[in-house]
């Protein structure tokens, strides 16, 4: 068999043969991603506007302790630290933010837009070694299966919370009567696009049907192994229009709440 020799030539940071437009991608994603992280951790902190009426915003769901009708538990622990910022978010953010942070799609899209290791396919890297994820500290990405499990059971808890933004007060008799408002849909939106990121995760995939030899063997697992595996295939689109979805619903209902809008009422 003939056999052609390629040298390998380690390329200068920033080098490439590439002809195309390779750092517009990497940019788009520094920009959007360090935006909401800004927004996410200043809204987090705010401790306020993240309920209007019956909606509740995704970033304070659920809300654990706190002076909010939507509490599970009540007000602040008294054994909360003075000098610590209370928040509900606080409590809950962490797992979301890494189940992102963990996800494989982000981990490309991060690597590339903030540590540029590499810039972009194809395109000469700043270090000289490489460590990747099988060595700490991005070995620790492996736990994202377990954050997994957490996103699961946020997905069902902002589930009910869409059920319960159709439960109106009425202002006349105090009665709680079924309705649609713009928050409801915007709920249900966020509900659809992290539903459709989440079951599509690469974990999952493997949770369900990895652990066959014969995944044809088990119809349910066949069945639930193609539908996240067809969820998968646009795995990058679901992140980034759940990303967008789910900011959107913490500005509208934080908007609606300032009174800078009116909620519009559907139904
Ligand atoms: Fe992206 Fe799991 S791989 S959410």
């Amino acid at each position: 068999m003939a056999q052609v020799f390629v040298p390998l030539t380690r390329r200068r940071f920033g080098e490439t043969l590439r002809r195309d437009a390779w750092y517009v991608q990497p940019l788009i994603a520094f920009v959007i991603l360090s935006s909401f992280l800004i927004y996410a951790t200043w809204a987090a902190f705010q401790n306020a506007h993240y309920e209007f009426g019956p909606y509740l915003s995704p970033f304070y769901s659920p809300v654990l302790f706190g002076d909010s009708p939507h509490s599970w538990f009540g007000t602040k622990p008294a054994a909360w630290p003075a000098w610590l910022p209370f928040s509900p978010a606080l409590l809950i953010l962490p797992f979301p933010a890494l189940f992102r942070f963990t996800c494989y799609y982000y981990r490309g899209a991060y690597y590339k837009a903030f540590w540029a290791d590499p810039p972009n396919c194809s395109v000469g890297e700043p270090r000289r070694s490489y460590l990747g994820e099988r060595s700490f500290p991005l070995i620790m990405q492996n736990v994202h299966r377990y954050f997994l499990y957490a996103a699961l059971v946020f997905l069902g808890i902002l589930a009910y919370d869409v059920f319960k933004a159709t439960q109106f007060a009425d202002p006349a008799t105090g009665r709680t009567e079924f309705g649609i408002g713009f928050g409801t849909l915007i709920l249900a939106l966020n509900v659809v696009l992290l539903g459709g990121y989440t079951l599509g995760c690469h974990s999952l995939r493997h949770l369900v049907g990895g652990v066959l030899d014969n995944i044809s063997g088990s119809p349910v697992r066949k069945v639930a192994y193609d539908c996240s595996s067809c969820l998968n295939r646009s795995h990058m689109k679901w992140a980034w229009t759940s990303l967008f979805c789910v900011a959107f619903a913490d500005v509208y209902i934080r908007l609606c709440s300032m009174g800078v809008l009116p909620d519009w009422r559907i139904l």
